[in-house]
């Protein structure tokens, strides 16, 4: 099971332009709250993000891994690795990548952590099963998209979790109009 948790704006940012998520974490919220990160991660096994978020992640943590579980990062450069982490790197197909998670996972979930283009080459791949959102009081007009493809979703269940409204989706696939 490959999801794609993450919180955004109303109008469908999960960072400004500049990749701030300053108007994200000033927002009040329950790690252990309905749609909490606690639960969350208690069922991942393997994480994927794309360069930019692992640079983020690199630059906002004193340059420590927050993660002991494995975790790739897509890139088509060489980025320094992080410190005591279980990190490996890799390009180009995510289908190869989603094997390699599989295999490691140890029958646990599957976590990409964004950004947007990178769950949407996992959707592209049929290979995206949920998407769960939280989503902050906040309009940025412009940043780093949410999920820049045409999908349906079905919607699985919501809650309200301090300041956001939280909900599961599962992928159904491509939007239907774009089905032939
Ligand atoms: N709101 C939230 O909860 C949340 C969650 C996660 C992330 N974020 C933030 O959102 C922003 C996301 O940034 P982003 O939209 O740029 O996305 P990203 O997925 O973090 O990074 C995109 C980059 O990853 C590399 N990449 C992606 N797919 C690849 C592939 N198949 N093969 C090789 N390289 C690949 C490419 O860079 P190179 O090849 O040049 O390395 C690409 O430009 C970050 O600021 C992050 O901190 C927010």
């Amino acid at each position: 099971m490959l999801t794609y948790y993450t919180a955004t704006t109303l109008d469908g940012f999960i960072a400004d332009p500049d990749d701030s998520l300053d108007w994200l974490l000033r927002q009040p919220n329950e790690a252990s709250g309905p749609f909490g990160f606690d639960d969350f991660m208690s069922g991942v096994g393997a994480v994927v993000m794309g360069s930019t978020t692992y640079e983020w992640v690199l630059a906002h943590e004193d340059g420590k891994w927050p993660y002991t579980l494995p975790s790739w990062v897509m890139t088509s450069r060489e980025l320094p690795s992080a410190t005591g982490a279980d990190v490996r790197f890799a390009s180009g197909d995510v289908r190869t990548v989603h094997a390699e998670m599989t295999a490691a996972a140890g029958g646990r979930g599957l976590w990409v952590v964004g950004g947007g283009d990178l769950a949407g080459q996992f959707a592209e791949a049929g290979l995206l099963d949920e998407v769960v959102v939280s989503v902050a009081p906040v309009t940025l007009g412009a940043g780093r998209p949410l999920l820049p493809r045409r999908l349906d979703l079905e919607l699985v269940e919501s809650a309200v979790n301090g300041a956001f409204v939280c909900a599961r989706y599962r992928v159904a696939g491509p939007l239907l109009e774009d089905r032939s």
